[in-house]
């Protein structure tokens, strides 16, 4: 059989590890591909630039179009990145290409109008490398799971987010130090704000809940907060109290829609996700029937993300001679049975909280302040008051909470911050225990 022929768009840290790792095991891939699998051409922006593979044997442009349009091509892998590549992949489809993509920002955002035109030219668009790096989690879900009801999903799915939070806990670094490391290793997005702010994760979990659920791609509606207001105290007080601060998303099917919501978590110490550091993710998913289950690896850079990307071009050339009606579902549900179901706003999430707050060190304090929660139907689960902090006279005040409505906490947090005797804002956190 003739091999196939791919082009590469894009040649920076997974383009060219994707190169790397088809021609690395060009022959174990023909293997299991049945055909043998050639990057004949590739594309980027700079035909100067030194790179990280050897582009020996392939053709380079510096446009897109010139390997979209070229009618020798079978599959466009496209390692661009960002949402203007959309009217370039469509035309790769409308020209009847498979597409494989890492790009979860334009699939988070594109991504109905993407699959339809897919299905239309009878073409598979594959993004297991868009969430999660080298996880093999889309596969999990989409296959391995699929005789399950998911109930919900918890997962580290920003390796750069990850990694910073795990050298300013562990070696004390400057975030800012920490993140232009992540740079250098080609971990952060070209936004690196993506990563730092929780878009990045937002964008993967859109494509998580929505393969996990059978919904449609709805990145609009996904709560998102970022790492760059824990802080050190935080992080301190929480293991302290047995806990860990994570940088998680979050999809939860509740009786009254789902929760989409990305944000920095305390989860108890002693579950395996609490332990995963530096540039690794993990996602938890509970099913019905399987309970949960766990799926952990390196979360970003070249080798890793190149190994998902191949993966899904070795699963394209697999299916070139199925049926389109016989391939796996893009969303994993068919493309007719996608339900819309409500997703909930931030102030109907339901979880439970960690609640610091500095206050003048007199008596009734803490009973206001507890007596605002129970006025809320907050149950406190924890308090401790530490010693003023060095050169101040306001006492910290540690409260854990039982899971609560957020619309609760936040009218509760309020009153609160309007008492006397408290300075400043509450710093809240929220807290899942995972079980
Ligand atoms: P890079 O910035 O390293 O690479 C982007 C490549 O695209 C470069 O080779 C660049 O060319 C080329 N390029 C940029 N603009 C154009 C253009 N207009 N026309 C042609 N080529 C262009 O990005 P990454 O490899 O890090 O990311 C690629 C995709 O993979 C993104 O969607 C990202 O979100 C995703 N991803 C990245 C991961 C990672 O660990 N980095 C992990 C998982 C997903 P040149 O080199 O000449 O500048
Ligand atoms: N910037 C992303 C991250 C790349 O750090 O997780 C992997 O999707």
């Amino acid at each position: 059989m003739k091999p196939v022929k791919v082009g590469v768009l894009g040649l920076g840290t997974v383009g060219g590890g994707t190169v790397n790792v088809l021609k690395r095991n060009a022959i174990e891939i023909a293997r299991r591909a049945g055909r043998e699998i050639v990057i004949t051409r590739a594309s980027a922006k700079d035909l100067t630039k030194a790179r990280i593979c050897d582009t020996q044997g392939i053709q380079l442009t510096s446009n897109p179009l010139d390997i979209i349009n070229d009618p020798d091509i079978d599959i466009i892998v496209e390692l661009i990145g960002g949402t203007s590549v959309k009217d370039l992949v469509l035309q790769a489809l409308g020209n009847g290409k498979h597409v494989v993509t890492a790009n979860k920002s334009l699939l988070a955002l594109h991504g109905n109008e993407i699959f339809a035109k897919a299905s239309e030219h009878g073409v598979m668009v594959a993004f297991e490398a868009a969430v999660a790096g080298g996880i093999p989690v889309i596969k999990a879900i989409r296959e391995g799971l699929s005789g399950n009801r998911i109930e919900w999903l918890a997962g580290i799915i920003n390796g750069t987010g990850n990694f910073i939070l795990t050298e300013m806990r562990d070696k004390g670094r400057d975030f800012n130090d920490v993140l232009a490391e992540a740079q250098a290793l080609g971990y952060a997005e070209a936004d690196p704000t993506f990563d730092v702010e929780g878009i990045d994760a937002g964008h993967k979990l859109t494509i998580l809940a929505s393969i996990a659920f059978g919904m449609p791609l709805q990145f609009d509606k996904v709560y998102t907060e970022g790492i760059t207001q824990i802080t050190r105290l935080d992080v301190e007080y929480a293991e302290q109290l047995g806990y860990r601060i994570k940088h998680l998303g979050i999809a939860r099917k509740t009786p009254e829609g789902i929760e989409l919501r990305v944000h920095p978590t305390l989860i108890p110490e002693r579950r395996l996700i609490a332990n995963v550091d530096g540039v690794m993710n993990a996602v938890v998913i509970k099913g019905d029937a399987a309970g949960p289950s766990l799926y952990y690896g390196a979360g970003a850079g070249a080798d890793p993300t190149a190994s998902s990307v191949v993966a899904d071009v070795i699963d394209v050339v697999r299916a070139l001679t199925s049926d389109p009606e016989n391939r796996v579902p893009h969303l994993a549900f068919q493309a007719d049975a996608l339900v819309d179901i409500p997703v909930l706003s931030a102030d109907e999430f339901k979880t439970a909280y960690y609640l610091r707050l500095s206050a003048e060190d007199k008596p009734g304090v803490l009973a206001d302040v507890t007596k605002i929660l129970a006025d809320h139907q907050i149950s406190i689960e924890a308090i401790i008051q530490k010693q003023p902090l060095a050169g101040e006279t306001v006492v910290p005040i540690i409260l854990l909470t039982q899971v609560t409505r957020e619309k609760e906490m936040n009218a509760a947090i309020a009153k609160i911050e309007a008492l006397q005797t408290v300075t400043g804002k509450v710093n809240r956190i929220r807290l899942e225990t995972l079980g």
